[in-house]
C-alpha cells in the first residue's frame, strides 16, 4: 500500500491529480487505508500494538508525501528548485561601440585638447546652408541634383528644396550665423553623396570639419594644427603635406595629404575662410580671418586598422566588428 501510494504521489503533476491520488489512498469512505484499518481490527491481541503502529506509519508517510507534494506543485519554487545554481553561467554577450563610433570619440577628444568644441548640425539640410552660404552659387556643377541627395519634398517653412547634406561644412555656417567671433569648433558627422560604390567610397561617410575665427588667424595655424592632430591620432612619426588645391569657401585652399607606409593618402580639404562666407554670415572680412578644414573619418580609421573595404562599417558583420 505505501509503495504504490507513493509512487502516485510523485507521479501527480498538478493539484487535481494529486487529490485524486489523495481520495485514493487516504480517502474517508471508500480510500484504500479502510482496507488496512479492518487488518488492525482483525489482528490478535499480541499483534495488535505493532500492526497497529505498522498502520499508524503507514498513514503518515502517505499523507506527508501528500503534503510535500502539494507544496511542491502549488509554487513556483518547485520549478526553481530544479535549477543547479551551482552550474557555471552562460556569460552574458556585451556589444561595444562601433569602430567609426570609437574614431570619431577619439577625434573629439584629440580636438578638444586643442580647445575645439563640439557642435551639431542636421543631416537634412537646405541649399543656403550646403550651397549658398559657402560660396557655391546655383551654377555650380557641385549643385547637380545627380550628385546630391534631393529630397522629394520642400522644407515646411519656406518651401524651398532639401537635401542631404554633402559635406559638413554645413555647420561652419549654422555656427558662424549664431556666434560672434572668436570661434574654435569641430564638428563630426555623416555626410551624402550619390558615388559609386567601391571599397574606397559610400554614398555615405563620415568627416570632421573644423573651423577657426579670430583676429589674426592664417595659413601657419592651420597646418599647425592638422599636423598636430595627425601626430596625435597615428603617432609622432606621421607626415602631412599640402597640396594647393580650390574650394569655392576657401582662399587659398589645399588638400591634405599623410604619409602611410611610403604612400601620400589624401586625407580631406582644407583653407582660409573665403571673405564672401565671412560677408554672407554677418562677419567683416577686414576684421577677422579663419581656417577650415574637413577630414575623412573612414579613411583615418581604415588606416589605422587596416580596413582595405569602406562597406565592411556598415554590414554589420560580426566577425568583422568583434575585431575592434
Ligand atoms: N567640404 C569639403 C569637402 O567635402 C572639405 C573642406 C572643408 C574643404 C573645409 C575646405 C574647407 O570635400
Amino acid at each position: 500500500y505505501r509503495n504504490e501510494a507513493l509512487a502516485a504521489i510523485a507521479a501527480a503533476t498538478d493539484e487535481q491529480q494529486l487529490e485524486e491520488v489523495r481520495i485514493q489512498f487516504l480517502g474517508k469512505k471508500k480510500g484504500r487505508l479502510k482496507d488496512l484499518q479492518s487488518l488492525v481490527g482483525k489482528a490478535t491481541p499480541e499483534e495488535r500494538p505493532v500492526v497497529g503502529q505498522k498502520f499508524n506509519e503507514a498513514k503518515e508517510n502517505v499523507s506527508s508525501a501528500l503534503d510535500t507534494r502539494k507544496s511542491e506543485l502549488s509554487s513556483p519554487k518547485a520549478a526553481l528548485n530544479a535549477i543547479d545554481v551551482t552550474l557555471p553561467g552562460e556569460p552574458c554577450k556585451l556589444g561595444h561601440t562601433h569602430p567609426l563610433t570609437q574614431t570619431i570619440e577619439e577625434f573629439k577628444e584629440i580636438m578638444g585638447r586643442l580647445g575645439f568644441a563640439v557642435m551639431e548640425g542636421p543631416e537634412i539640410e537646405d541649399e543656403r546652408h550646403n550651397f549658398e552660404a559657402l560660396n557655391i552659387p546655383l551654377e555650380h556643377p557641385a549643385r547637380d541634383p545627380l550628385d546630391n541627395f534631393y529630397l522629394s519634398v520642400a522644407e515646411a517653412a519656406t518651401g524651398g528644396p532639401i537635401l542631404l547634406r554633402s559635406q559638413t561644412s554645413t555647420v561652419q555656417i549654422r555656427v558662424m550665423e549664431k556666434t560672434k567671433p572668436p570661434i574654435r569648433i569641430v564638428s563630426l558627422g555623416r555626410v551624402y553623396r550619390p558615388d559609386t560604390i567601391d571599397p574606397t567610397h559610400h554614398c555615405m561617410f563620415h568627416q570632421m570639419e573644423g573651423l577657426m575665427i579670430g583676429e589674426d588667424v592664417n595659413m601657419a595655424h592651420l597646418k599647425t594644427t592638422l599636423r598636430m592632430f595627425a601626430k596625435a591620432y597615428l603617432g609622432e612619426g606621421t607626415e602631412v603635406r599640402f597640396r594647393t588645391s580650390f574650394f569655392p569657401f576657401t582662399e587659398p585652399s589645399v588638400e591634405v595629404d599623410m604619409l602611410w607606409d611610403g604612400n601620400w593618402m589624401e586625407i580631406g580639404g582644407a583653407g582660409m575662410v573665403d571673405p564672401n562666407v565671412l560677408t554672407s554670415v554677418g562677419y567683416d572680412p577686414e576684421e577677422v580671418s579663419g581656417f577650415a578644414f574637413g577630414l575623412g573619418i573612414e579613411r583615418f580609421c581604415m588606416k589605422r586598422h587596416n580596413v582595405t573595404d569602406i562597406r565592411r562599417f556598415t554590414e554589420n558583420d560580426l566577425r568583422f566588428l568583434q575585431q575592434f
